[in-house]
């Protein structure tokens, strides 16, 4: 039996197509510059967003973590949301690493920060505080795509306190696709952007910032000084431009996957189900429920995360019959 893994959009295996086009690339020694794959690929994802430069990175945490070190310095600041990835699930490395300091604030029903807890959260020029420098969003957050009107309002709040802006757009293609606008509308108010090609998109590696060319230049210090600097990653710039070329329409699928499975489990005893807007979909269970849910699903080849709060994610691996055996698992379990 096929295992049915909702756990993330991070457990896809590369397809054959894509195993292919690894084999196939053509390398050098990025770090001097000379892999041509991956300077099409930094060329071909900065055009994609409207950017001028873009640098490969392993991961979406040494993306963000290089971005945030190129607009900040020791003793600076940034504001972001308790939830995002680039203050609550990276190790705390801005701070760690940065000498910089995350302002956390509490996000609003649909994902995104007020203006106002934005606009009261920028300290005042004194010597008690850090220096707040640089506003952080992520989109999709929590699977929720945050409209362009929001961006911009946010971005342009930002400028006039001279603040810095930048998008964690790990999932940037799928807000894309929610939204129906060009990745390029969603990445144009910020000053710099991350993007992921191992969650959606189905590479097995990497991530690119995007910035001015002058960002990237300080970017790429930055990266070589945390041990980003890769060799023949030409192999994993590959996958990553396979991705865009094969992967980035059919996200429509997933969402279509989570929309098919917020439904099929609406109505369940105990459980509130969350419409989703993208691939993910969160359900909020009852305590005296919960015991043994993921146990049974395991049982039942179907792997998810949470307790109380579950989590499904669909993804490149999973379709619609993957999708109908986790309802059916989850409906076992809540209706025995
Ligand atoms: C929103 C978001 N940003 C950044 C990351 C970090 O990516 P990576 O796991 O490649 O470091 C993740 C990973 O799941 C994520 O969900």
């Amino acid at each position: 039996m096929k295992t049915v893994d909702l756990r993330s959009d991070t457990v896809t295996k590369p397809t054959a197509a894509m195993r292919a086009a690894m084999a196939m690339a053509e390398v050098g020694d990025d770090v001097f510059g000379d892999d041509p794959t991956v300077n099409l690929l930094q060329e071909r994802i900065a055009s994609l967003l409207g950017k001028e430069a873009a640098l490969f990175v392993p991961s979406g945490t040494q993306g963000n973590l290089v971005g945030i070190m190129s607009h900040c310095g020791r003793g600076d600041e940034y504001l972001v949301g308790q939830m995002a990835h680039t203050y609550r699930w990276e190790g705390g490395g801005a701070a760690a690493l940065g000498s910089v300091q995350p302002q956390p604030l509490e996000h609003e029903a649909d994902g995104s920060l007020s203006l106002a807890r934005i606009e009261g959260a920028i300290k005042p020029d004194d010597s008690h505080f850090a220096r707040t420098r640089l506003l952080c969003l992520e989109n999709t957050i929590g699977g929720k795509a945050l409209p362009l009107e929001y961006l911009e309002a946010a971005t342009a709040l930002a400028r006039r306190h001279d603040l810095s802006t930048h998008l964690d757009g790990a999932r940037l293609f799928n807000a894309a696709v929610r939204l129906g606008v060009p990745a390029a509308a969603i990445a144009a108010p910020f000053d710099s952007v991350s993007v992921c090609f191992s969650k959606g998109l189905g590479a097995p590696v990497g991530s690119a910032l995007v910035g001015s060319r002058r960002f990237i230049r300080s970017a790429h210090r930055w990266r070589k000084m945390v041990g980003g600097g890769m060799r023949q990653a030409g192999i994993l710039a590959a996958a990553a431009l396979h991705a865009l070329d094969h992967h980035v329409d059919r996200l429509a699928e997933d969402h279509a996957n989570a929309a098919r499975l917020a439904e099929g489990l609406a109505g369940l005893p105990g459980l509130t189900v969350e419409p989703p807007q993208t691939n993910i979909v969160f359900a909020d269970l009852q305590g005296d429920r919960a015991a043994g849910l993921m146990e049974h699903l395991k049982s039942r080849g179907v792997l998810a995360t949470g307790l109380y709060r579950l989590r499904f994610v669909t993804h490149l691996d999973v379709d619609a019959e993957g999708v109908d055996r986790a309802v059916a698992a989850v409906r076992e379990h809540l209706l025995a």
